[in-house]
């Protein structure tokens, strides 16, 4: 059985109000899979609900970076808790909140997690549960389509990469991680993922025919970032 892990980006969920179409439509992909006999953990991220309370409270008074970390973990926390909802019949009914505390006997084919402790990335909360389970695969889900070999809001010739490996990836995106910062994958995570030779697959997950083309490995529009 092979386990894929899903960092379903927060924009993806909650890209303004919650996102209920792509909400069913990426339900019934799941469930498709699922049916081949595979399992999934997907990791929520916040979107507009933790940029909403996290701009909320900053405006009432000076707040700590780590309450603002703690806000926006608790609006990913949400956001699983919808996921965990919807794929009641099928999903173990906790949310996963500590990556490194999963029980590796749970008989679910899905598991969802939200946000960690403060100073982390939903990202780095899904390259954590894939090297406590051994997994070699993240799908990472955003609205982003493409790594580019420089930032494409500053550059209009930026090129979209099929493949890239780990060292020129991190070369891109730096070493430090700033939240909202809309980065393909946190450089943190990077980091992580590039020690554990994971596979990231980059992918504009509002394109839910080319997730599928993915995972039923069919030509996919993205970009493979490994070794
Ligand atoms: P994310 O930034 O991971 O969610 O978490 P997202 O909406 O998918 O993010 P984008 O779309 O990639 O930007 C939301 C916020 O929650 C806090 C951070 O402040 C982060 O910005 N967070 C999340 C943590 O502090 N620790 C975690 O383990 C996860």
């Amino acid at each position: 059985m092979e386990t894929i892990i899903i960092s379903l980006g927060g924009s993806l969920i909650v890209p303004n109000k919650i996102d209920f179409n792509f909400l069913k439509k990426f339900r019934n992909l799941i469930l498709k899979y699922l049916k081949k006999g595979n399992r999934f953990l997907i990791v929520s991220g916040g979107g507009k609900t933790a940029r909403n309370y996290q701009n909320a409270a900053s405006k009432i008074t000076k707040i700590i970076k780590e309450d603002i970390d703690w806000i926006g973990i608790h609006g990913t926390r949400i956001n699983a808790h919808l996921l965990r909802t919807i794929f009641r019949n099928y999903a173990y009914p906790k949310i996963i909140t500590n990556p490194q505390k999963i029980k590796k006997e749970i008989k679910e084919k899905i598991i969802i997690a939200g946000g960690w402790k403060p100073g982390w990335s939903t990202d780095f909360v899904a390259t954590k549960l894939a090297q406590a389970y051994e997994a070699k695969i993240i799908l990472n889900l955003s609205n982003i389509s493409f790594v580019f070999d420089k930032d494409p809001k500053k550059y209009k010739n930026a090129k979209p990469l099929k493949k890239i490996n780990w060292r020129d990836f991190r070369k891109i995106v730096g070493n430090k991680w700033n939240p909202g910062a809309n980065l393909p994958f946190d450089p943190i995570a990077s980091k992580l993922a590039e020690k554990l030779k994971l596979k990231v697959i980059v992918l504009k997950g509002n394109n839910l025919q080319n997730v599928d083309n993915f995972l039923f490995k069919k030509n996919f529009e993205g970009t493979t970032i490994e070794k």
